[in-house]
């Protein structure tokens, strides 16, 4: 591995990659009313490289999945046939593209539920007052009180997954990712900050764990392990999402991955960890795991017990992308604002160009220019890519 770079090749399950450079989950509420639009395409296109990977930003599986304004869905006939016209862009172009399937859980307001109902958790406690809701109309609002889920309504919020997932590859992704991170609804299973629950999915580290092996082994089964990525942050604390134990937290998400994969005869796509450094809210997620080194330190430990593809996010620059890859720390590394403010980040890191800064004001508004599809490209628009990438 020692003289691998962000841009040697690599074989993710049954996809060849031409680089390392991955476009990671990015909310930008630019679905209005969950139907994917037009300049959806153009974004991700924008972003698509031959052999390059894309997972799309966070998708609803469900009516009562959406915790912030405009995000897209993947549960009805007309948002399959919107996200084609997207996958389609994106396929044009060479790239490979999965959907990441999500449901926010607690982390959700009734304007954003069916009948103005209280939003679904693994618990009845409210997000703490820490944190602010984005509302429809772009002000803030204290998280409400959740509904902890029956042992039947987990049975169906499983079904909402795997039906999800079939539409995303009847829409024509090539697979999915089940978020399971940064404090939605399965995080709220799995971290005992969180996770209050008497039950067989609450307690024991084996029963937190439960909910997302459940989710994990359905969608494998309907689309083939080798479409499935799962993403989980087992050292961010976001929305309250904290852990006694993350380091332990996350070897056993990652144990029990590893015997679900031999239980399938096939390995998954990848497992995708965010980095404790992740500060994409402008607060500090830094988790409680102290310094840098020990962070690098932790992920470290999780990428060598988990026998598959592992992808790395949260902070990367170039270097320190080359620098993980060149370790042997990760397969892949994910970026985030740099990609949104770089639609040809390939290419700029191919010939370290410089790059285009972010703005963090159109992050989740709805324009479909402003702050999306008009961050300039390094020679205008019709800029090339050298025919190696
Ligand atoms: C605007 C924005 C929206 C995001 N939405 C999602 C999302 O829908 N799903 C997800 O898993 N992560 C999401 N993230 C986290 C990113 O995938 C990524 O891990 C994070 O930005 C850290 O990487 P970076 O330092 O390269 O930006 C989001 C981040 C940003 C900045």
């Amino acid at each position: 591995m020692a003289d691998s770079d962000l841009f040697t090749p690599y074989r993710m399950s049954k996809f060849d990659l031409s680089h390392r450079i991955v476009l990671a989950p990015m909310t930008r509420c630019r679905a209005l009313g969950g139907i994917p639009r037009p300049a959806m395409a153009e974004y991700y296109a924008q972003r698509s490289t031959p052999g390059g990977f894309l997972i799309s930003e966070g998708t609803m599986i469900s009516d009562t999945a959406a915790g912030f304004p405009h995000v897209p869905g993947i549960y009805n006939e007309e948002q399959v046939r919107a996200w084609k016209k997207v996958v389609d862009s994106v396929h044009a172009k060479g790239s490979i593209i999965f959907c990441q399937l999500w449901h926010v859980g607690r982390a959700s307001h009734q304007v954003y539920q069916p009948g103005g109902a209280a939003p679904l958790s693994s618990t009845n406690e409210p997000i703490s007052q820490r944190w602010r809701i984005l509302m429809p109309d772009g002000s803030h609002a204290i998280y409400p009180k959740p509904i902890a889920l029956n042992h039947s309504e987990i049975q169906d919020m499983v079904e909402h997954y795997r039906r999800s997932a079939i539409n995303a590859i009847r829409a024509g992704f090539d697979g999915i990712e089940i978020h399971g991170a940064h404090g939605y609804l399965i995080d709220q299973f799995l971290k005992d900050g969180i996770n209050d629950r008497t039950d067989e999915y609450g307690g024991s580290i084996g029963n937190r764990c439960k909910f997302v092996l459940q989710v994990v082994k359905a969608v494998a089964m309907a689309i083939g392990p080798d479409r499935v990525g799962v993403r989980i942050s087992p050292a961010i604390d976001h929305l309250d999402a904290m852990d006694s134990d993350p380091p332990k937290l996350g070897l056993a998400v990652i144990e029990r991955l590893n015997q679900l994969q031999l239980e399938l005869g096939s390995k998954l796509a990848y497992l995708h960890v965010t980095q404790p450094r992740y500060v994409a809210y402008g607060q500090t997620e830094a988790g409680r795991l102290g310094s840098e080194d020990e962070e690098a330190q932790l992920m470290r430990t999780w990428r060598r017990a988990y026998q598959g593809t592992f992808i790395c996010s949260g902070g990367f620059t170039r270097e320190l992308g080359m620098k993980a890859i060149a370790d042997g720390d990760a397969d892949l590394v994910s970026y985030g604002r740099l990609f949104i403010a770089n639609p040809d980040l390939v290419l700029r890191f191919k010939i370290n160009a410089p790059l285009n800064k972010y703005s963090r004001k159109t992050f989740y508004t709805q324009d479909p220019v402003v702050g999306y599809t008009d961050y300039p490209f390094l020679d205008g628009r019709k800029q090339k890519l050298p025919s190696n990438l």
